[in-house]
């Protein structure tokens, strides 16, 4: 049976009682309107752990000023269905009244791998998401956390958040689930026009061409980089907000071309903005 828990104490005295028992505790942070991609880190955290709680919480604190987060999508009724179906012990669901019920005093900074990719596009983005995990940690007190590698610049700032203050949290990280198209599963995709979700295709296309050009050995990145987004941009109504070639997990320009490289991009359309990634060894 999946419990539905919307306040802090709750959900605090709950895990506690769990960490008694001995249970092991896998989490999964998520915003809802779930899919595909939220289903495969609930179905490995419901493999490993004894117990698993699930969050569906849309955190102001990350949104930009500019950004969606009035219009994000929203479900719950389908969110919980999802939850009942991949055997979720709990579902964490708080209002934004009972998360920050005052501003807060502290927040956490991110300081390494922000100047890059979404941290430079969306300013303040990975310190509200740093911020809301923090509590989220502390309140579920999880053995293990599921994070996908569609969020792949979140998955190496919450390997630092994570290291830096000493959570005793296993970071488990999980492939990008896809569509037949190769388009990433995201919440945000159902905002995207009819036409724009057949151009759609071509950023994960452009991903997979980079990485085959890459092990093939090319070395002028910026020519590279300049044909794919040209491509996407005749391909697609999308305009490309960045397509970087960097070092995994550092995020850093690579000086050789070889060890763990990323691929990233996010293209803005209409109505919502897209990110991918693809991550490989040279
Ligand atoms: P959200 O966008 O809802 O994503 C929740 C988790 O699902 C993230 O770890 C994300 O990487 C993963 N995910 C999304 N699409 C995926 C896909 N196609 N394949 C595999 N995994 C996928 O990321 C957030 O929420 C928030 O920033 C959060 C961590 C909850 C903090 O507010």
């Amino acid at each position: 049976e999946t419990k539905v828990i919307t306040t802090t104490i709750e959900l605090q005295q709950l895990t506690t009682k769990l960490k008694n028992d001995q249970k092991t505790i896998g989490f999964v942070p998520t915003m809802g309107y779930l899919h595909e991609g939220h289903r495969a880190l609930l179905k490995e955290a419901r493999e490993d752990n004894d117990v698993v709680v699930l969050s569906i919480f849309v955190n102001p604190l990350q949104f930009g000023p500019n950004e969606d987060l009035d219009s994000y999508p929203r479900d719950f009724e389908h969110d919980k269905q999802v939850a009942v179906e991949e055997n979720v012990d709990y579902i964490f669901y708080p209002s934004a009244e009972e998360m920050y019920p005052k501003t807060l005093s502290v927040t956490v900074n991110v300081q390494k791998r922000t100047d890059v990719l979404c941290g430079k596009s969306r300013p303040g983005h990975f310190d509200g998401v740093a911020t809301v995990l923090t509590k989220l940690f502390h309140l579920v007190q999880a053995n293990r956390v599921y994070f996908g590698q569609k969020d792949a610049q979140q998955v190496a700032v919450v390997d630092g958040l994570i290291n830096d203050f000493h959570f005793p949290l296993e970071l488990v990280s999980v492939p990008t689930v896809r569509e037949e198209d190769g388009l990433a599963k995201s919440s945000r995709n159902v905002r995207l026009s009819d036409p724009e979700r057949m151009e759609a295709g071509i950023l994960y296309r452009s991903l997979a061409e980079a990485r085959e050009e890459m092990i093939k050995g090319k070395t002028d990145i910026n020519q590279l980089r300049n044909r794919l987004v040209a491509d996407i941009e005749r391909e697609s109504s999308g305009k490309v907000d960045y397509l970087e070639v960097l070092t995994y997990p550092d995020l850093e320009q690579p000086k050789n071309l070889s060890g763990r490289i990323i691929v990233a991009l996010a293209v803005q359309f209409s109505q919502a903005r897209l990110i991918d990634n693809i991550i490989f060894d040279l």
